[in-house]
């Protein structure tokens, strides 16, 4: 079973994790949110310094929390794409200076496989194709995953991913930034049914609808309208924002946008198994929903661990082990890339680095 050292810093984590196969043995996450929070967003040039003043604290920690040397590690592995360029220099250079001083493999990860792995952090898988529902601040993606690396996209939005709509609704209700905790802290009080919003459906040129993809930008339009009409209201002597009952409103049609059209697609195709990892999947109302709609529908249902849902090391850290294990690694060579689409990640191991 290979042990790894895992490094990521692709946006505003600083993350390390000594994993040995699907044993997270030292993990750490240094988050730079209150930093950012400041700017209502990340800022690629903070980031990037937070990143660099982190990260060896960082790897001293996960050393002596873990037990295991440097010196005793099979391989070190690094997030490569997608992300901001500069705070995946960070974590991408560390590790490979630290896999050259000690004559290690490298690992180069694709961030989406590490939130793919984050599942198997958790109760093992059922036999067989699963689909994955991916909720990120970056993407919402539904995956079909057939094996370590063999992945299809099935549905996909067309524009702000969920985390994104999270995060910019928040700052529309005054909630601070990241959006996504701020929201379900706020929704807890709220009623979820006092406001009707769009579900989203994204149409097709020749008529219909694209049954498994989203888009979250009409959503949060009517929530803005939503708003104004309110705050118009208040002015004349009305009630104050009910923010609780806002946020719980958008929550609710998020949740259920999500979960429904990803149980149709995996009842569509086949699939017995749905998958829920990325940050977004850490929102309990999403999880529940899940659960309740696989349970009725007869699918099997696996949710990332609470605290491997939003980015850490160890799931990167399993993506490399899974790797490895095939007999894989990556070229020193190999550099970052902001953009790089999932069903590429196989290119991070091919002898002649393709960036
Ligand atoms: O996976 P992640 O940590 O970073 C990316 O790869 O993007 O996801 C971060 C996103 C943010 O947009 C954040 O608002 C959202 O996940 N998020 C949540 C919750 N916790 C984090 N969204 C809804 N409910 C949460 N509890
Ligand atoms: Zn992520």
């Amino acid at each position: 079973m290979p042990t790894v050292l895992a490094l990521e810093t692709s946006c505003d984590e600083s993350a390390a994790a000594i994993v040995r196969d699907r044993t997270v043995l030292a993990s750490v996450v240094a988050s730079q949110v209150a930093e950012h929070a400041r700017w209502g967003g990340v800022v690629p040039e903070i980031a990037s310094r937070r990143h660099v003043e982190a990260l060896p604290g960082l790897i001293d920690q996960v050393v002596a929390h873990s037990g295991v040397a440097l010196a005793q590690l099979d391989a070190v592995a690094a997030t490569v794409a997608p992300g901001l360029n500069g705070a995946l220099l960070v974590a991408s250079v560390t590790a490979r200076t630290l896999a050259r001083l000690y004559g290690k493999s490298y690992l180069g990860v694709h961030h989406l496989e590490g939130h793919l792995c984050s599942v198997q952090l958790g109760e093992p898988l059922p036999p067989g194709p699963s689909l994955v529902l991916l909720v990120s601040g970056g993407h919402t993606e539904l995956v079909r995953v057939d094996g370590p690396g063999c992945y299809q996209r099935l549905g996909r939005s067309h524009d702000d991913a969920a985390g994104e709509a999270f995060d910019k609704v928040a700052r529309l209700l005054g909630l601070g930034y990241p959006g996504g905790p701020a929201i379900e802290r706020a929704a807890a009080a709220g009623d979820a049914f006092r406001f009707p919003l769009p579900q989203g459906r994204v149409s097709r040129p020749e008529g219909g609808y694209y049954p498994y993809d989203f888009s979250f930008s009409g959503l949060k339009t009517a929530m803005l309208r939503q708003v104004r009409a309110l705050e118009a209201v208040q002015a004349d002597g009305g009630e104050c924002l009910p923010v609780a009952d806002l946020a719980a409103s958008f929550e609710r049609v998020v949740a259920e946008v999500l979960v429904e059209r990803s149980c149709r697609c995996a009842t569509d195709q086949g699939l017995e198994t749905l998958v829920l990892v990325g940050g977004v999947a850490a929102n309990r109302r999403l999880r529940g929903l899940l659960e309740e709609r696989c349970r009725r529908e007869g699918l099997h249902w696996r949710v990332a661990p609470l605290a491997y849902c939003t980015d850490n090391a160890a799931m990167i850290g399993v993506a490399a082990c899974e790797r490895l294990s095939a007999g894989l690694c990556s070229p020193l060579e190999l550099g970052v890339a902001a953009r790089m689409p999932l069903e590429q990640a196989g290119r991070l191991y091919a002898p002649e680095p393709s960036f």
